[in-house]
């Protein structure tokens, strides 16, 4: 019979693993929080329209990435999508809730599965996790960014239609659907044709000039280091102005740890007021991954503050007696259930990196105490059982 295995694309993440996950994951809380996000959760899948409408028709993501049920599949709902991305469920739900009435600025973050149908590589995922924020509603007005847009769609196709020919299939079709889609192509012949293309920041118009050399301002002003890349092309029709990105060397072709960028006009396309927004969204797998490379010290599992071993099988009653007393006043312990010598037991507690070690044998059981073994510095003492459950201190 074939063995099953995990869905390609996907992975389990296993005990050893979790201590990383959750550093990872408590520090972007952290840090959001100092930033002044609340977090918000949503539903692992949407109505499919949702993305349809927000990310866009011709997006890889719309046209080949989701997984997406049908009508026929889902009897009597409309057809629904497992999310491929958090932004549109956002504004959906900040929209739904009302939210921009009860506060018209709301600086909203996540932390959840994301599912894309990708072809799987290092650090691309079929299922994976993002933590992301999204500042909604803020009070910048709503720029007419699609006019600049417009006169820079034109200018790249004019520049783009003689070196049609030589250009790949896929990016002959986008020329038509999207034009500004062939600046990310990857084949080495539309990346030479690409090198030359005029720069953006030329078609820009006033307001959107304005704001790009305030932010340029702003951060020259903080000292952050970033680059320009006139070529970058993110795969989101929902984006207006700013876009970008955040890349790290050690991940290989999927190298970017985060994008984001502002999207003025999602809030009104999906039913809201004109208000503007902006966030962007970290790959929690590929922060792994560039962590690991970085080659930082990874955080320690957690393991038992006491192990209980017993000199014979008949303590064992007493043993979880100890244990479960002992976890009920919030300290971590353990001990064997499977009827291992007293040697294997105390290899066990070795092994879970126990702090401390309680025996039990005759001898302490007719004196009603307890032996109590520091691991770390090899020092035991003898303490009194009823003394040490009602209070233990070590
Ligand atoms: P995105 O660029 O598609 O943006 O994803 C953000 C990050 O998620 C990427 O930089 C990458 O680290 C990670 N990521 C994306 N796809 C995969 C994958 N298949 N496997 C592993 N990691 C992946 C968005 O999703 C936008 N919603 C971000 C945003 C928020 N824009 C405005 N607000």
């Amino acid at each position: 019979m074939k063995e099953i295995k995990v869905p390609t694309g996907t992975s389990d993440i296993l005990p050893e693993q979790i201590p990383l996950w959750r550093y990872v994951e408590d520090t972007v809380r952290t840090v959001f929080e100092r930033y002044g996000y609340s977090e918000i959760r949503t539903p692992i899948f949407e109505y499919t329209a949702l993305f349809n409408r927000a990310i866009g028709d011709t997006s890889d993501i719309v046209e080949k990435e989701m997984y997406t049920f049908n009508k026929s599949e889902t009897p009597g709902e409309d057809s629904v999508t497992l999310r491929p991305e958090l932004t549109a469920p956002i504004v959906r739900s900040y929209l739904e809730n009302n939210l921009p009435k009860i506060k018209q600025f709301q600086k909203l973050y996540y932390c959840g599965p994301l599912f894309r149908y990708e072809r799987p590589q290092k650090g691309r995922r079929r299922q994976f996790t993002q933590a992301g924020v999204e500042a909604l509603g803020s009070t910048s007005y709503l720029l007419d960014a699609d006019k600049c847009r417009d006169a820079y769609r034109d200018t790249l196709k004019k520049y783009l239609e003689p070196h049609l020919p030589q250009l790949c299939g896929n990016c002959q079709r986008r020329f038509q659907r999207n034009v500004f889609r062939i600046l990310d192509c990857k084949t080495p012949n539309c990346i030479a044709i690409n090198k030359d293309v005029p720069a953006f920041d030329k078609y820009l118009c006033a307001d959107c000039r304005a704001h790009f050399d305030n932010l340029i301002k702003t951060l020259d002003e903080s000292g952050m280091k970033y680059g320009l890349d006139k070529h970058l092309v993110r795969g989101f029709d929902y984006y207006t102005k700013t876009i970008f990105e955040i890349t790290h060397s050690s991940l290989g072709a999927q190298d970017a740890l985060c994008g984001g960028g502002r999207y003025d006009d999602l809030i009104a396309e999906l039913g809201g007021p004109s208000l503007g927004a902006v966030g962007f969204a970290i790959g929690l797998e590929r922060t792994m991954l560039a962590l690991e490379s970085a080659d930082i010290k990874m955080p320690e599992p957690p393991r038992p503050k006491v192990f209980v071993a017993v000199i014979d099988q008949k303590f064992s009653p007493k043993a979880f007696h100890i244990i479960t007393t002992l976890r009920q006043k919030g300290i971590s312990a353990d001990m064997d259930y499977e009827g291992k010598s007293v040697k294997s037991q105390f290899r066990t507690a070795d092994k879970l990196k126990s702090e401390f070690v309680i025996t039990i044998g005759e001898d302490e059981i007719t004196k009603q105490t307890l032996k109590l073994k520091n691991m770390v510095s090899g020092t035991e003492t003898e303490v009194n059982e009823s003394e040490f459950l009602s209070k233990p201190s070590f």
